[in-house]
């Protein structure tokens, strides 16, 4: 990373995000020397702040070890505020001075706006810092999160608002779940090893489901996911970001735009969601859980609307109609307030042909465990150890706390972040894949508005609704619920 350069990082807004994430991740980078030499960072929002209420707001947030309590000092030393509108030009005029006072003598100035910001002020935000607060003499990159819009055409509208302001290389949109390890591991797994290449196909895979499950509820958050929906929340994004670098095909190098060009190819092949493709829930409290929280259903919260139809669960059968997967059902399931928190991606193969085992063997499956516990997994089929000649199920196990001892994986934002300062777009959404996702998913999700469709309730702390299984089995996976795979501990 050149360090000669002058670097200004600059947050904008002071809001949940940024106390919980943003600040703590510049942090943690900067301790970790990660950051290019004098980098500054400057917070904007609209709330009189100084900087020592700011720091208290994150202090929560930071996890400052023993010993690194001056180097978090000098964090703080570098670290500005100044409050301000988001729709007056002069506001933003005195931004930009205040940030040419600070960057004085610098031979080279890039700035990095990263916009945690609501989708309200999104618009006249970015058009004041286009005309007012670019670099003069430097790259100016931004940050922005989802939510990009609420169906197809909000987030055109958008994405043209950005291209008439700024470069498509100036943009990176972050979607989380690009910066975590195993996510990122796909790449690797898939095009570095000879082993599963020549089975990455109809010919050999029967489906494969791609989970997001969470334990707790709305906790209380319920109006703002009220908005959205689990499908907009979790499935349209994350879900679909990671279908795609499962079914992508290879592409032509690891540069950003060959990568990304195959994923956008892949969503291509997907048709548009119908109502029958999905199976809806929304959890109702368990009057016998003894978490009191368990006891709440989403329409407990008292920040959800009454009666709202919002989905806290969904599974969607996505077929790619391509050479590769053409029949292969590809299931997304995603939901709060579940029986466990998990992340993973689940490979099934088909059963073996001409089967002389008297129909006890199981199907292979690989598991690419995102979270808790990064780990790599296959299930397969063993002979009983011993002097039988029965078989049973075992795994090949690539735990990451087993196998890489002590090792500390950088947060998602961490690596994310860094990215952008290091001026790499390989995992961020480019705005033709986001187009692309929401051609897949806005019949649907207007579909369910308009016509009020109703999700089946869940109880609270379940694994969804029945019906979910019953799609998974018609959709040719097979849950045989005979094995659980044990984590390794630490
Ligand atoms: C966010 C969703 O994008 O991801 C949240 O808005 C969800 O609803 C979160 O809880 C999950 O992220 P992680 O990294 O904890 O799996």
């Amino acid at each position: 990373m050149a360090s000669s350069s002058f670097n200004s990082s600059y947050v904008v807004s002071q809001g949940d995000l940024a106390k919980k994430k943003i600040y703590p991740t510049l942090w943690w980078l900067f301790r970790d020397n990660l950051l290019p030499q004098s980098t500054m960072f400057f917070g904007y929002a609209r709330s009189k702040l100084t900087i020592e209420l700011l720091r208290a707001k994150c202090e929560p947030y930071m996890k400052v070890k023993p010993g690194e309590e001056e180097r978090h000092e000098e964090f703080w030393r570098l670290n500005h505020y100044a409050a301000g509108s988001y729709e007056s030009d002069e506001d933003f005029a005195e931004l930009d001075r205040q940030l040419v006072r600070l960057e004085a003598n610098a031979p080279r100035v890039n700035r990095l706006f990263y916009l945690a910001l609501p989708p309200s002020v999104f618009e006249p935000v970015t058009v004041h810092l286009q005309r007012t607060c670019m670099a003069q003499n430097g790259w100016t990159r931004i940050i922005i999160e989802k939510p990009f819009g609420r169906d197809a055409a909000s987030s055109q509208k958008l994405s043209d608002h950005l291209a008439g302001l700024f470069r498509e290389e100036q943009i990176y949109r972050i979607d989380h779940y690009l910066g975590k390890e195993m996510v990122q591991n796909l790449m690797t797994l898939r095009f570095g090893n000879r082993i599963f290449s020549p089975t990455w196909n109809r010919d050999n895979i029967a489906s494969v489901q791609i989970s997001f499950k969470e334990d707790f509820g709305t906790q209380g958050r319920g109006g703002y996911f009220d908005e959205f929906g689990i499908i907009r929340d979790v499935m349209q994004n994350h879900l679909l970001q990671i279908l795609s670098l499962v079914a992508m095909e290879k592409p032509a190098s690891c540069h950003p735009d060959d990568i990304r060009n195959e994923k956008v190819k892949v969503l291509k092949c997907i048709r548009p969601l119908q109502l029958d493709d999905v199976v809806l829930g929304q959890y109702v409290g368990d009057p016998e859980a003894s978490d009191p929280e368990a006891r709440l259903g989403y329409l407990d919260d008292a920040t959800v609307p009454a009666g709202s139809n919002t989905p806290t669960f969904a599974m969607a059968v996505l077929k790619i109609n391509n050479e590769r997967w053409d029949g292969v059902p590809f299931l997304l399931r995603c939901g709060k307030a579940l029986n466990e928190r998990k992340a993973e991606v689940r490979i099934q193969y088909q059963d073996v042909s001409g089967d002389i085992f008297d129909g006890k063997g199981k199907r292979n499956e690989l598991v690419i465990r995102v979270q808790p516990g990064e780990a790599l997994y296959i299930k397969m089929m063993t002979k009983s150890p011993g002097i039988t000649f029965d078989m049973e199920e075992t795994e090949l196990d690539l735990t990451y706390c087993s196998r890489y001892k002590g090792l500390k994986l950088p947060d998602a934002y961490e690596r994310l972040i860094l990215d952008v300062f290091c001026g790499s777009q390989m995992h961020f959404v480019r705005s033709d894949e986001l187009s692309e996702a929401w051609r897949i998913f806005t019949p649907l999700l207007h579909q369910i508005e308009t016509e009020d469709i109703r999700p089946t309730p869940y109880k609270y702390g379940s694994r969804g609704p029945k019906e979910a299984n019953e799609m998974a089995k018609r959709n040719n996976f097979v849950f045989y619920g005979t094995y659980t795979w044990v984590r390794p501990q630490h």
